[in-house]
This record gives structure tokens, C-alpha cells and sequence, in this order.
């Protein structure tokens, strides 16, 4: 069944393997088979105030990967979410339904509280609110979420199921997850520990370049042996391999595993060779990301074609939800 499916991306960090193998591919893959919208969200980043600069570079820059990594703006929405105005005025909408307890309840909000205690603004507290204003306004069936996100799509389910009894009409569907399953692929980082990440020494980002790379991948733990022919193999090769097996040929995973099973492998041989191989796998995404970076005809035009039909989407559910409160132009 084709699926009306959202998701919103936060405009933080680079792009790395894990997100490419992850959610990203399978954001591609179902853009040719679901009608998608894509947007940054660019508004809940200011929950913690950037500079201003800072702000609008963020929001380029991660644009540019997503479209460098091949999210298609002919076939998907691809959005900023503040250039969708409906948006916020679901959100003033949506927090008259929204209860402080529930929202000082929320997982996502105590952790803020902790980690910023001098700033906990009401843009904080009603992060949940905001999110499913983004996601209800499109009234999509499917969110594809991590599980840190999942607190807030129930959240977004409460707040359309509030509404809908409230107001005695049908007018949000209530979104579920879109779950990958077995086609979200698990990286991991190349500190031995288990996830692909941002930090330091951990993540390959799509933007390194190839000294990066392989200075990285050559520090990647692995520790020495094996001296018995076919031992088990320790989680730090095992992290290796599993990262040359998204990266390279089968023929040459086979021959290391060879050379690990016969003990004449050579770790430095190992990782030279996922470098290049990253490398070469990387290296049109790079080209495409410093191209469409520098290209800001491009960029004005394809946020602009994708507000505009986000908006006319949006426009089109907040005309039922104004109709709905009693909203009415005299
Ligand atoms: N909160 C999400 C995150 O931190 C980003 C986000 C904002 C989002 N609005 C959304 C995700 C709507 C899905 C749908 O990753």
C-alpha cells in the first residue's frame, strides 16, 4: 500500500556511514514507492539559540548532504520546515491541547533540563507539541523514527486523538512508525565500540576527504592474531568486516577472510584497503555535496518548489482544522 510518509531531520552535525547505511538509504529507496516528505527542522534548533550564522549554515549544509547523498526534490517534498508558516500556527493550535504534566513527563525534556538547566524555555517543553505539528499537518500514515524519537510520535498520537474527540471529527490519522526492519543496517564505529557516531575518531563522515579517511580508518581498533587456524573472531575485527562488507566487493571480503582463517592476515593491508574502498564509494557523494553547497541558485530553487508543495498540503489540512475550532473570516 503507498503511504503518505514523514520525516523531519535535525540540522546537527555531518552525515556519517551509519546514517548513509541506515535511515538515509532507505529514505531513498522509499521515496520511488511512498508519497515522502523531507524537511529540516530548523525552528527546534533554536531551542538551544545559535548564532545566526550558524543557523542558516546548519540548515545548508545538511540539506546539501541529503541531496548529495540522493534524495530526489522531482520526486519527494524536500522542505525547511520555517518556510511552512501553516506549520507554526498548527503548533499554537496544538498547544491548547498539550498538558504541562504530559509535557514535563516527556523523556527528551527532563534530559534537557539536565543537560541545560540555565535555558529551559517553553520552546523546550513543548519540542513534542512543535514535532507533531509538523507531523499532522501533513496527516501521513508512516514516521520513520529511532527509538528516541518514539515518545514524541505517541505524543503526536495523543494530540490527534485529543483533537479529533474534542472537535468530533476525523481529521488526523494516527501516524505510526515506519519501521526499516532487517533493511536498517547497523554500523559500527571504528572505536570498537558498538554504534557509528559523531564522535571523534568513531564516524567516517560522507564530507572527509580521502587523508581523512584513511588516517581514521587506519587508527581503527584492531589488536593482533589470530595464531589458530579458524578462531572466532573478536568484536573489533568483527567491526572491520562488517564495515568492508557494505563498502566492497564480495571477492575481496572473501579474501580476507581467507587470510584471517589461514592466520596471514594483515591488519594494515585490511584497513588500506576499506580506506580506498570508502573512499571510492564516498567520492561522488563529496563532489555532489561541495557542488550543491556552492550552488545556491540551486538550492533557492528547490526549497522553494518544495514549499511550495508542502504548503499547498499543509494549507489544505489547516483549512479543516480552523473549520473545525471555529475558526471563521467574517
Ligand atoms: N525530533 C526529531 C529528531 O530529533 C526531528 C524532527 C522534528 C522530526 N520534527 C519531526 C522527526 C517530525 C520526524 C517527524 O530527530
Amino acid at each position: 500500500m503507498k503511504e503518505t510518509v514523514l520525516s523531519g531531520i535535525r540540522p546537527t552535525g555531518n552525515l556519517h556511514l551509519g546514517n548513509y547505511f541506515g535511515a538515509l538509504r532507505n529514505f531513498i529507496k522509499m521515496q520511488y514507492e511512498h508519497q515522502c516528505f523531507f524537511f529540516i527542522a530548523d525552528l527546534h534548533s533554536l531551542t538551544t539559540h545559535p548564532k545566526p550564522d550558524d543557523f542558516h549554515g546548519n540548515v545548508r549544509r545538511v540539506l546539501a548532504e541529503y541531496l548529495a547523498a540522493g534524495l530526489d526534490p522531482e520526486v519527494a517534498t524536500i522542505f525547511v520546515q520555517s518556510d511552512i508558516p501553516e506549520v507554526s500556527e498548527l503548533y499554537v493550535l496544538l498547544n491548547m491541547l498539550a498538558y504541562k504534566g504530559e509535557l514535563e513527563r516527556t523523556a527528551s525534556f527532563k534530559e534537557k533540563v539536565r543537560k541545560q538547566e540555565d535555558n529551559v524555555n517553553a520552546g523546550l517543553l513543548t519540542y513534542p507539541v512543535l514535532m507533531a505539528a509538523d507531523i499532522l499537518i501533513h496527516r501521513p500514515t508512516k514516521v520513520p523514527v529511532g527509538k528516541d524519537q518514539e515518545q514524541h510520535l505517541e505524543m503526536t498520537r495523543v494530540l490527534a486523538r485529543r483533537f479529533n474527540n474534542l472537535y468530533g471529527q476525523e481529521i488526523f490519522p494516527e501516524p505510526t512508525a515506519f519501521n526499516f526492519g532487517s533493511d536498517l543496517l547497523k554500523i559500527p564505529g571504528l572505536d570498537g565500540s558498538g554504534k557509528m557516531g559523531k564522535s571523534e575518531g568513531n564516524g567516517i563522515f560522507l564530507a572527509d576527504d580521502e587523508k581523512t579517511i584513511h588516517k581514521k580508518v587506519m587508527r581503527a581498533v584492531t589488536g593482533s592474531g589470530p595464531t589458530e587456524p579458524n578462531s572466532a573472531m573478536p568484536e573489533s575485527i568483527q567491526n572491520i568486516f562488517t564495515l568492508l562488507r557494505v563498502v566492497s566487493t564480495p571477492d575481496t571480503v572473501q579474501y580476507f577472510l581467507d587470510k584471517y582463517n589461514d592466520c596471514s592476515i594483515r591488519y594494515g593491508d585490511l584497513k588500506k584497503q576499506l580506506a580506498e574502498d570508502i573512499y571510492k564509494l564516498t567520492l561522488p557523494i563529496r563532489e555532489r555535496i561541495e557542488a550543491i553547497s556552492a550552488d545556491n541558485d540551486y538550492l533557492h530553487r528547490i526549497t522553494k518548489h518544495g514549499a511550495e508543495k508542502a504548503r499547498e498540503s499543509a494549507q489544505a489540512t489547516l483549512k479543516l482544522v480552523r473549520g473545525a475550532v471555529g475558526i471563521k473570516r467574517f
